[in-house]
């Protein structure tokens, strides 16, 4: 599969014999994404494949943990008993990282802070068989890229831009850390069969358009809930237009419309990647299988979106969302009309989104050119290459030097303001300002904790673009700057190499193989440590109907991970239960008083934080529930938004509707995810009222349950609840956890 395991193979042929057992069953033209999903099945003779409606059981190539998720999937794999992992694996070490001074004087400062979460991680990787990629090795998206994505390849990840790897035409998933739990131990995957959204594009780009300017635009289309269950995928003559990495570009940013992952069909460009990296017997082997690495003739997507690349022109995406889309020749009245600070405060261009060769070539030719007219950067600038190997390739080519030349900070190869691990010092908290940023997510607080930061996406182009002029209104497609001579001048348009014409350099040894002896390895973890605790099993369900179970909270509007549970400074307890816990919707809105982690509590009239009314419940023996709204949970794959209220005692969380990837994990930790039947209940609901869950003894698959709601004053009501469990999902619930269930399994 890749060049630094000797163990693991691709079997393109068993994929083909299971994909023929499935085309002579469903008799009809397989996208390409259906034909990676199928070929992947535990048992294609029976399995129920059924779109939007079954589940599918899968057996995955691979699974990626990244540092802030791996401490809890790999406590809870240590926690099933087992001696090995049963599926190829990597852990990366790339959130813990804070950008404050330069990347050298940051990775040194986190590898002292973060020396026990390193160590834990190092030692169970090296226990368990997992390859470890050490702090400053990159992201764990552009590593995957880089090393071991593959086309053809089913693999899943425990961070939601998992589905990065798309552009190498792999189908590559985010889930959990519960999720990535049941492959490492050998037990097939469960997901329900996605549908297909089909994005078909013609003509080609030019000028100041990129591959970002594609999913801004789509996001746009779609909003961050259109590819809610489904797969994008990509076809039309438009394919061939594009580098592998400007591919994996648009799919990784799939995810901010909620899409189950997004891909592209196997072309010349991934083949020229491969050989680039190092992979020409994997390009020569996937050649051999072209057919089966794209779309069958006449495949039928459930949707189908044109877009043409010729009409094509730059987006700016936000604030506060990814999908508040505004072409850069439009922002000039929108801007001012929304009340957006126009004046820009800080571009920053990387991440595991943006930063290629092909991406940091483009940004230094329009840095070059302004430099040629004497200017300079007019905000703060900063660059997180994605890599060591990216880091290494271009501070060797001259493009890190032009970066600095130009103002520009160089970060460490990790996450850093993009996960909001950034000391930000130029604003006050509370101030007002506008950022840009080449990453893929924007959400309110995500960079820096201030609500008040104005934080757009675009191109890493157009980030440049406005670092230069300092104004979000600039277009550079019309405008002029003034050069330091005094005379007026246009931006050329960008220009950039695909791929490094000296090959790659790749730096420094940032990856630990695990040992032949493994036996004699002993996992790191202090008992009396604050960032890392063993897990202790939740109890399974008494077998009761809950009765008069208070509400936490009823939270307002968008409900996203990031509300949840915060990133920020709270990264550095994600290995720690009880401590991360404190964190529980500290972000979320009361729908009451309209303030963040401001609750009443319903006993005693106090009100109080979030987290701290919670426990207080939990520890008088009050199960409770928390009521949300629509796409409750989007954002990220972070087991720990489920793991904290299940910790904290809740019982069920009742919304309008959930993000995928969140009420699968609500479930994996046996919590009930339900939907209001009616959207029009969760208007209903008062935060005062008592709620009973009624019908859990006949809990079944497609069978609704029923909420009834005590009002303070006046007369209890009724209303259906509607859910996603399967047959297995209940037997979570009833065990108390999808882990709990696995160990019953094995015991038997
Ligand atoms: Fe990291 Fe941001 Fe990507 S947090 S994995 S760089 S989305």
């Amino acid at each position: 599969m890749n060049n630094l395991e000797s163990h693991s193979f691709i079997n393109y042929k068993k994929n083909l014999e299971n994909l023929a057992i499935v085309r002579k069953r469903l008799n009809r033209p397989l996208t390409y994404a259906e034909k990676i999903l199928y070929s992947h099945l535990d048992d294609p003779a029976t399995a129920d494949i059924r779109r939007g409606a079954s589940y599918l059981k899968l057996r995955p190539d691979r699974v990626a943990c990244q540092d802030a998720t791996a401490q809890m999937a790999i406590l809870q794999f240590i926690s099933a008993g087992l001696p090995s992992v049963a599926t190829p694996a990597t852990v990366h070490c790339d959130h813990l990282i804070q950008a404050q001074k330069s990347g050298p004087e940051d990775l040194v400062r986190a590898k002292k802070l973060n020396k026990e979460v390193y160590d834990f991680l190092a030692s169970a990787c090296a226990k368990y068989n997992i390859g470890f990629w050490k702090p400053g090795s990159g992201i764990i998206h552009q590593i995957l890229l880089e090393n071991y994505a593959f086309p053809g390849a089913l693999s899943i990840g425990t961070d939601s831009h998992t589905p990065n790897a798309g552009g190498l035409g792999q189908l590559a998933i985010g889930v959990g850390g519960a999720d990535a739990v049941d492959v490492l131990a050998g037990q097939p995957w469960e997901l329900k069969a996605p549908k297909y959204i089909g994005v078909k594009l013609t003509g080609k780009m030019s000028g100041w358009t990129a591959p970002k300017d594609i999913i801004l635009k789509l996001a746009g289309i779609t909003t961050v809930k259109g590819g809610t269950g489904a797969i994008v995928e990509y076809f039309g003559d438009g394919v061939e237009t594009f580098s592998c990495t400007g591919m994996a570009t648009i799919c990784n940013m799939g995810a901010e419309i909620g899409a189950t992952t997004s891909v592209f069909p196997f072309n010349k460009s991934m083949v020229e990647y491969l050989n680039a990296t190092g992979r020409s017997e994997i390009s020569d082997f996937a050649n051999l299988y072209h057919d089966y690495l794209s779309a069958d003739k006449g495949c039928e997507y459930d949707q189908v979106i044109e877009i043409n690349l010729s009409n094509l022109e730059p987006y700016v995406n936000g604030p506060f969302t990814p999908d508040l889309a505004t072409p850069v020749s439009k922002m000039k009245e929108v801007a001012p009309k929304k009340g957006w600070p126009t004046d820009v405060r800080v571009s920053l261009i990387g991440s595991c989104t943006n930063s290629s060769y092909e991406d940091m070539s483009r940004a230094a030719s329009i840095i070059k050119d302004a430099e040629a007219h004497g200017l300079k950067a007019k905000t703060l600038f900063t660059v997180t290459p994605g890599s060591e190997r990216i880091r290494a390739t271009i501070e060797r080519d001259g493009f890190l030097q032009t970066f600095r030349d130009f103002g520009g900070k160089v970060l460490a190869n990790a996450c850093g303001p993009c996960i909001g691990q950034w000391d930000r010092k130029d604003i006050k908290k509370g101030d007002k300002n506008t950022i840009v940023s080449s990453f893929n997510r924007n959400f309110t607080s995500r960079n820096d904790g201030n609500p008040q930061t104005h934080a757009f996406v675009a191109s890493p182009d157009m980030v440049v673009a406005y670092s230069i002029a300092g104004d979000l209104r600039f277009n550079p497609m019309t405008d002029t700057l003034k050069g330091a001579d005094g005379k007026e001048f246009k931006l050329k348009p960008p220009h950039g190499i695909g791929l490094p014409p000296k090959g790659y350099d790749l730096g420094e040894k940032v990856y630990q193989a695990p040992p032949e002896d493994r036996a004699s390895v002993e996992v790191a973890i202090d008992p009396k440590s604050d960032r890392l605790q063993k897990l202790v099993p939740f109890k399974p369900w008494d077998g009761k109907d809950p009765k008069n179970m208070p509400i936490l909270i009823k939270s307002f509007g968008k409900t996203t991970t990031d509300h949840i549970s915060m990133a920020g400074p709270w990264l550095k307890y994600r290995g720690h239960l009880q401590n991360i816990s404190n964190n529980y919707m500290i972000g979320a809105i009361n729908i009451v008083n309209k303030k963040a982690n401001n609750v009443q509590n319903h006993y005693t009239g106090k009100w109080d934080g979030v987290p701290g009314t919670a426990k207080w419940y939990r520890d008088h023996g009050h199960k409770w529930v928390v009521i949300g709204s629509e796409n409750f949970g989007e954002g990220s794959s972070r087991e720990h938004a489920a793991l904290e209220p299940r910790y904290l005692g809740a019982f069920a969380i009742v919304t309008r509707s959930f993000a995928r990837i969140h009420e699968t994990n609500l479930k994996k930790q046996g919590l009930l995810a339900l939907n209001f039947k009616d959207p029009a209940d969760y208007d209903k609901i008062n935060p005062s009222d008592e709620i009973d869950i009624v019908g859990l003894d006949k809990f079944a698959p497609g069978r609704d349950l029923t909420m009834v709601v005590h009002p303070k004053d006046g007369k209890a009501w009724k209303c259906p609840l509607t859910h996603t469990f399967n047959k297995e999902q209940i037997e979570w619930f009833k065990a108390g956890s999808a882990l709990n269930n696995m160990k019953n399994i094995f015991a038997a």
